[in-house]
């Protein structure tokens, strides 16, 4: 706390000189009393919200009795709003946080939490449900369960894609802390097969279209398609650590990565929320979101991966953030540059549209993010797209780089950190007296509403504390991963699905006296040649169709739809000419396995016509080295 608060007072007096007029003091004044409440107000609120935190976590939570084991509920409230259900995306975040908080400190309550979680999650998925079944993995997309883990089958914007990439990103979180520990075993046998399906899901289904994380509109979220490619990225990266493979992650994420451009709005200079939907202005507390949950404080300021410093999240904060400013009666008069409360998107009517507690904490933690990075690399560089944002805060700026011995730097750092500051202060004015915090509260009033409790809430305001006190999470590699290819092409594959059977995890596992706590990535590639778990089998089958028809391929196998002629996996016609009429899948098969299968055309009307006997045969290879593999077939 200390050197902040020199930080600042250095940082206000080099502000005075960059201007070269009289100190403004009554500013200064100001940022010194924003500092001094949001401080007083962390220190009672950090144990707080842990508390309420764990409270909503069953068995044992204070406010979750009747929640199974390790299912985080998303609010206590029962009815106006109804919030007793587990949400995959909730309960991932907030369990995001919990690894995060267990990493830095070890502490046993915690880690027998993060086992329960890995545990529930591990039935959870193999829970059938509207979305679909487990077989071909679409059922993993389901978003909200019964708090005793059975389906919900009332009408819901489903499927929402972003859960099983949000929980595998938690999941390798603790799977890390596992290897870099020495309990390597327990990450691959335990932890690793719950996620394996999280990131054939990711890889698989990424480039279809599903339900926002607001849970309203069916499009593709910039909030779930920047945690895929994280997932698939960090994911690799652990399975190599692991000793085996993801070859499904490595083939999609570049694509992934991609496709991530398109949501970028030069004219405008923001981050569009969603693509494919229409009535609404695309500006949305969901790439706030994206970008603090995608932060990797060892790629700088990378703009491909919308890092919370680079000019794009950054122009894109003040895009959002302004578009508060004069829909809110509490935002009245407040100027661009200066903390507002932050909702989900301007056009908003669920509860008449209200900021909430984590859209405002969002907006903070995006900015200490980026104050962190500045202090580590000692410069902060303004581009064209950028300058507006930081002209609010330090109004006679120009694009350049400001290295950490000049004035303008100290007064970035100085401006932002009270800027951000404000955003927590609105929150610490509008929390409830005892520290409570709801979803929402009200946009003229500011008084809180919505359900209680919310345990995303909570999880939201740690995981900002943490960042303006530099408690940063470990890289997610992203710098392995933040090359975009020249060309996007929408490629996937489709995954093999197989229960992860834990039940439990080994007793005992303590940290090794010594290990550092902030945690890099593990980096304990085993050398020579491994044979992979799985290979990516890409089928080829030379078929002349007419318009209207498509080919698929089904066979023995549940990645093979079992025979079932709907749960066939659809080839793609990319490629296809009339002098080569190819249609090609790539399907993650498990090596060594022994498949039949067949070809089927399905006719725009459902009917099916299969292909003439045999059935086909072939057995996937499992040697090292070897993860891929190419099926050349013709029509029979
Ligand atoms: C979502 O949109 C896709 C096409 O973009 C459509 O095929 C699908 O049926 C829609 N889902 C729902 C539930 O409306
Ligand atoms: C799939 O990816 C391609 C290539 O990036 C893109 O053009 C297309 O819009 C994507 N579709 C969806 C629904 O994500
Ligand atoms: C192909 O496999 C299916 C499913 O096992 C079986 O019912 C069918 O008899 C097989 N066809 C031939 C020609 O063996």
């Amino acid at each position: 706390m200390h050197a902040v608060s020199s930080l600042l007072l250095l940082g206000a007096c080099a502000f005075q000189a960059v201007l070269g007029g009289r100190p403004d003091l009554a500013a200064r004044r100001e940022a010194e009393i924003v500092k001094r409440d949001v401080d007083s107000f962390i220190a009672t609120e950090k144990p707080y919200a842990l508390t309420r935190l764990l409270c909503n976590i069953g068995p044992n939570g204070c406010a979750a009795a009747g929640a199974a084991p390790g299912v985080v509920v998303a609010s206590p409230s029962k009815s106006n709003p109804d919030y007793w259900y587990t949400w995959t995306r909730d309960a991932s975040l907030v369990f995001k946080l919990v690894v995060d908080t267990f990493a830095n400190s070890y502490d046993s309550n915690l880690q027998t939490n993060i086992q329960n979680f890995i545990i529930s999650q591990a039935k959870l998925q193999g829970v059938s449900n509207p979305s679909g079944s487990f077989s071909n993995g679409a059922g993993l997309g389901e978003p909200k369960f019964y708090v005793d883990l059975t389906q919900y089958t009332g009408a819901w914007g489903r499927p929402q894609r972003d859960g099983p990439p949000l929980r595998a990103i938690a999941l390798v979180n603790y799977a890390k802390w596992l290897v870099n520990n020495g309990y390597s075993s327990t990450a691959r046998d335990v932890v690793w097969p719950v996620i394996k399906n999280d990131l054939a899901y990711t890889a698989q289904y990424w480039n279809q279209t599903g339900f926002d994380l607001w849970e309203e509109v069916n499009g593709s979220s910039f909030f779930t398609i920047a945690s895929s490619h994280r997932a698939l990225v960090e994911g690799a990266a652990l399975a190599s650590s692991l000793g085996t493979s993801c070859s499904a992650c490595t083939a999609v994420a570049p694509q992934v990565l991609c496709f991530l451009q398109r949501f970028w709005q030069p004219n405008g200079n923001y981050i569009i929320a969603n693509l494919f939907i229409n009535g609404r202005n695309g500006r949305d507390a969901n790439t706030l979101l994206a970008s603090i949950h995608t932060f990797d404080p060892t790629v700088g300021c990378d703009a491909n991966t919308f890092q919370p410093c680079s000019d794009k999240a950054l122009a894109n904060h003040k895009a959002v953030t302004d578009s508060f400013r004069s829909i809110y009666g509490i935002n009245n008069g407040k100027a661009q540059g200066t903390a507002v409360a932050v909702g989900r998107y301007s056009e908003d009517v669920y509860y008449n549209g209200n900021p909430w507690y984590l859209c405002t904490l969002a907006a903070a933690e995006q900015l200490y993010d980026a104050l962190y990075v500045w202090k580590q690399q000692g410069s902060i560089t303004v581009t064209s797209t950028s300058l507006a944002f930081f002209k609010d805060l330090v109004p006679s700026i120009t694009a350049g780089t400001y290295d950490s011995g000049s004035a303008t730097y100290t007064s970035i750092i100085s401006a932002v950190s009270t800027y951000a500051d404000g955003y927590v202060n609105i929150v610490a004015q509008y929390a409830q007296s005892e520290g409570g915090m709801p979803e929402q509260f009200d946009r003229n009033s500011g008084t809180p509403i919505g359900a209680t409790h919310l345990t995303w809430s909570y999880a939201a305001f740690r995981s900002a504390a943490d960042r303006r006190a530099g408690i940063v999470p470990s890289s997610w590699n992203a710098g392995s991963g933040n090359t975009v290819p020249g060309t996007c092409v929408g490629s996937s594959v489709a995954g093999s699905y197989t229960s992860a059977t834990v039940t439990t995890f080994p007793a005992s596992q303590t940290p090794i006296p010594g290990t550092p706590t902030t945690t890099t990535a593990p980096n304990t590639e085993p050398t020579g040649c491994v044979t992979p778990q799985e290979v990516l089998v890409i089928f080829n089958e030379l078929a002349t169709t007419s318009w209207g028809q498509t080919i698929k391929i089904v066979g023995n196998v549940p990645a093979l739809g079992s025979w079932n002629p709907s749960n066939a996996v659809t080839l793609s016609a990319n490629q296809y000419t009339s002098s080569n009429p190819l249609w090609s899948a790539t399907i993650a098969l498990p090596a060594g396995q022994s498949i039949t299968y067949k070809y089927i055309r399905v006719n725009s009307d459902g009917s099916v016509a299969w292909e003439a006997d045999p059935n086909r045969s072939y057995t996937v290879p499992a040697t090292c080295g070897t993860t891929t593999a190419t099926r050349s077939d013709s029509w029979r």
